[in-house]
Order: C-alpha cells, then sequence, then structure tokens
C-alpha cells in the first residue's frame, strides 16, 4: 500500500525544536518502556494506542517496573509518582498534536509504520520531529513516506528499555543535522549512551545478535542440544545474562523472524536465512513471553522448555 509524500514543509523552514512533550505510538513492550524513561528523566509523555485496553496494562506496566526500580532503591517513591503524573495516555493520535518530538513503536510491519506516519504527519506541527523504533527497517525508505524526511530519524531503544543502557540512531539520507544533534541530546538527557548506525539492514545491535539468536534456532531445530543446554551454554559459557532462546522469547519471535526476513532481504545472504523452526512457531502463534508460551512455556510459575 503506497503512500505518496504528504504536504511538503517549505526548506526555509527549517526551525530548532527544544522536546519538552514526547509523544510515543504503540503502548507494548517498547512503548511502554520509552514512556516510563522519557517521563522520569522529566518529559511530559503521551503514550498513544489504538486499544484502551492495552493503553491501561501500559500504564500498569509502568507502575510495575518503576515500582521495581523503587524496590531496588534505583529511584525514590517520589520520583515514580512524579513520572507517572507525566504521563497521559491518548487512543487517538489527534492527542499527540503539541508533541514536540513523536516515537513510533508499532509492530515490525513496513506497511503498518507507514500508515502511522501518514496519519500522525497530518496532525503534528511542522517542526515536530518523527522518530521510529523499528529494529531493522529502512529509516531513508520510511522517511520518505512522510512530509518531512529532514526531521525524521531513527532512535532504536534496546528490551527492556529501563535497564538497557544503549540506543542506536540511525539517519536517514534526508535527515538533516539538527534533528540528528535534538535526538542525541535526547537520548543524553534519558541517561542512556548512544551508538550511532549507518542506515543499513538491522543496524548494528540487530546485525550482530539476531544472527546469533538464528543460529542457537539451528542448533535446536538440528537436534544439538535441548531448549535448557543452549540457553544454559550461553549464561554459564559466555555470561550472557539471559540464554539466546530465553531472550528470543523476551524480544518476540515475530520481531525476531521479522529481522531475520529484513536482513536476508536486504543483505541477500543465505546465511541470514530465519531457521525453519522459528518460522514454525512464529506460524504457531507462539511468540514468547507477549503470548505465554516460546522456547518456554510461561504458563506455570515458572518457565518451562516447550522442546
Ligand atoms: N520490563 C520487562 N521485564 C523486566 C524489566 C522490564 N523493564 N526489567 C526486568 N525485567 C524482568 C527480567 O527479565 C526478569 O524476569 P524474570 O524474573 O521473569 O526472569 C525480572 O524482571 C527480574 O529482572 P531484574 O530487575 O532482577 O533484572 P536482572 O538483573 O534479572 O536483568 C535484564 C534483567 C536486564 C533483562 C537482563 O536479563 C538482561 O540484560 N538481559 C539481556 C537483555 C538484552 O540483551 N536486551 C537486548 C535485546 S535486543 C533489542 O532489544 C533490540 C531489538 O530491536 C529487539
Amino acid at each position: 500500500m503506497g503512500f505518496g509524500a504528504l504536504r511538503a514543509i517549505p526548506m526555509d523552514k527549517e526551525m530548532t525544536v527544544s522536546i519538552k512533550k514526547v509523544g510515543v505510538i504503540g503502548s507494548g513492550q517498547m512503548g511502554n518502556g520509552i514512556a516510563h524513561v522519557a517521563a522520569l528523566a522529566g518529559f511530559d509523555v503521551v503514550l498513544n494506542d489504538v486499544s484502551d485496553d492495552r493503553l491501561k496494562n501500559a500504564m500498569a506496566t509502568i507502575n510495575g517496573n518503576l515500582s521495581r526500580q523503587v524496590a531496588k532503591k534505583i529511584i525514590t517513591e517520589d520520583a515514580r509518582k512524579q513520572a507517572l503524573d507525566r504521563i497521559a495516555s491518548a487512543s487517538s493520535l489527534d492527542g499527540l498534536a503539541d508533541c514536540d518530538l513523536v516515537i513510533e513503536t508499532a509492530v515490525e510491519r513496513e506497511e503498518v509504520k507507514r500508515k502511522i506516519f501518514h496519519d500522525v504527519c497530518a496532525v503534528l506541527k511542522p517542526e515536530a520531529i518523527v522518530a521510529t523504533n523499528t529494529s531493522s527497517i529502512s529509516i531513508t525508505r520510511l522517511a520518505a513516506s512522510t512530509d518531512r524526511p529532514e526531521k525524521f530519524i531513527g532512535i532504536h531503544f534496546m528490551n527492556p528499555v529501563p535497564q538497557m543502557e544503549l540506543v542506536e540512531l540511525i539517519r536517514g539520507i534526508a535527515t538533516d543535522d539538527d534533528t540528528f544533534d535534538t535526538a542525541k541530546e535526547f537520548v543524553a538527557k534519558l541517561g542512556k549512551q548512544v551508538a550511532v548506525s549507518e542506515d543499513f539492514p538491522a543496524f548494528i545491535v540487530n546485525r550482530i545478535l539476531l544472527p546469533m539468536i538464528n543460529e542457537a534456532i539451528y542448533t535446536l531445530y538440528e537436534g544439538v542440544g535441548n531448549v535448557e543446554a543452549i540457553d544454559a551454554a550461553m549464561k554459564l559459557g559466555a555470561h550472557h545474562p539471559m540464554g539466546p532462546l530465553e531472550l528470543a522469547d523476551f524480544i518476540g519471535l515475530d520481531t525476531c523472524l521479522s529481522i531475520m526476513q529484513v536482513l536476508h532481504e536486504g543483505l541477500a545472504d543465505s546465511k541470514y536465512r530465519p531457521c525453519p523452526l522459528l518460522v514454525k512457531y512464529v506460524e504457531a502463534g507462539w511468540l514468547g513471553r507477549k503470548t505465554q508460551r516460546g522456547f518456554y512455556d510461561y504458563r506455570g510459575d515458572k518457565p518451562v522448555p516447550t522442546r
């Protein structure tokens, strides 16, 4: 489904943007994590989702994750309360109209993202910056479907957002310096570190991490080891904080598959072909933690390997 470029912003209308209000589109694990850290850093946040139920669940998740940080003495109880008070939720994109920066965190399907950009650009201020948290899709291509390619950038957070120090910044071919500098300053205000990636498939982290996860799934598929052995091997043998299959469930197996497909199509190298077992799990709807079942079954009181 193609969306032509919308009303272009005249080039002489370059503006610098100071970020005060941040819109987050999508209230899943990445969206609610970004809303969490932005509110903690003092930004006003509007969390948007088409589903009121998901918005309600997201606010509860954010409160739970903030409470975990209070329990670990990472933040004070006051900070938790103030952060929650800074987050408003909106089930319509109109609620984002006065945001200075909007970050899209929808499902890793390009047509879904392009539709969101088409609709949200129509309500935003001309000077607002539009960012995507995509894990792998071309920033340049996504930017071209908006009315503001110069003000479009990839701001790629890692899961879980409150704990992971890194954010990848990816410029599209048209992203201007002011947008890049503003995004860099925003990430620094979140207390995170920036890695700058060129706009190539899966950027840096996922270009390296997902083939490793895919290889772990091949290791399972070919019967080299079972789920427990593979995850124990990498946790104890390589000091990974989570085993690759546990991590795949945490990221979401549908997201893992999308990233491998982007690598395989974008780099045209068979080494990136997704493991057939990953495809099978996604086709079964076993997407990991978010569906209570993936390489582990999370429906009991402790995760049980499904293979
Ligand atoms: N949201 C959801 N779950 C969270 C969380 C959060 N903000 N913070 C912690 N958790 C979970 C942990 O997974 C753990 O779950 P279980 O008890 O069910 O196992 C539990 O809460 C306890 O976590 P702790 O707070 O005690 O923290 P920890 O010391 O156990 O570390 C962790 C948790 C930070 C997730 C750590 O295991 C880790 O760093 N794992 C690796 C994560 C990783 O590699 N992320 C990058 C993935 S790539 C990516 O994200 C990019 C992409 O585009 C896909």
